[in-house]
């Protein structure tokens, strides 16, 4: 909590009217034989900064508002894997459809106050899987999805990014359903 206070306190005094929420790790490994601390890191760096920081600048981006006419924004960046169930990393899953659900419900409530995105990315070349380094060229890359993201800041309280990372997300909620109805795993092919 102290982590988070010490953060805001840092931001005194300056004008923020962005905060965006993209810290996340994803892990792999069978839920039940890894270490529970694997499990609860994800916890602590996929949703506890989204939820503690959101928490905390959302008075003041609220008072920014009310005092000077500015709207403020949040972005949440969560995943396509929010419709899904990736088998070998159920918790990062888990971790994104809440950050979705909140994101959603922050939206509802803030709505013409403060804009908040829910950006839903899919495949983008980055460090978070080292294993798809050979694959970077392939994949929309970050600078993209960040722009994709932004541009729908105000625009929409959800989005996928691009027309690639569109295509994604839908294929992503198609597995879902599909598998779902099979009572498999979802992408389990995949990984
Ligand atoms: N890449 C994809 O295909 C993809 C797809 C869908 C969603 N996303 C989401 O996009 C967001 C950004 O990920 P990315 O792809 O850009 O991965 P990345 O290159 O690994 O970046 C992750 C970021 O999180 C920070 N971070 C990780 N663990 C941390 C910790 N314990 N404490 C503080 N900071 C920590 C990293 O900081 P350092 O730079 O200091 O290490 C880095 O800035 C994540 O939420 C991820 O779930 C990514």
């Amino acid at each position: 909590m102290s982590f988070y206070q010490e953060i805001h306190r840092l931001c005194n005094g300056l004008d923020v009217s962005l905060l965006i929420n993209n810290v996340g790790i994803m892990p792999f490994g069978n839920f039940c034989q890894t270490p529970c601390e694997q499990e609860t890191g994800v916890i602590d760096v996929n949703v506890m900064p989204f939820v503690m920081l959101s928490r905390l600048f959302l008075p003041q981006f609220l008072e920014r508002k009310a005092q000077k006419g500015k709207m403020s924004g949040i972005v949440n960046v969560s995943s396509a894997f929010q419709k899904g169930y990736l088998r070998m990393c159920i918790t990062y899953c888990a971790s994104k459809a809440f950050m979705a659900y909140l994101s959603g419900g922050m939206a509802f409530q803030l709505r013409g106050r403060v804009d908040v995105l829910d950006h839903a990315p899919s495949a983008t070349a980055s460090n978070l899987i080292p294993e798809a380094k050979p694959w970077a060229r392939f994949l929309t890359t970050a600078q993209d999805c960040a722009k994709q993201g932004l541009n729908a800041l105000g625009q929409a309280e959800f989005t996928a990014g691009g027309i690639f990372h569109d295509f994604q997300y839908r294929f992503c909620c198609f597995l879902n359903e599909f598998y779902l109805g099979l009572g498999s795993s979802v992408l389990t092919p995949v990984f």
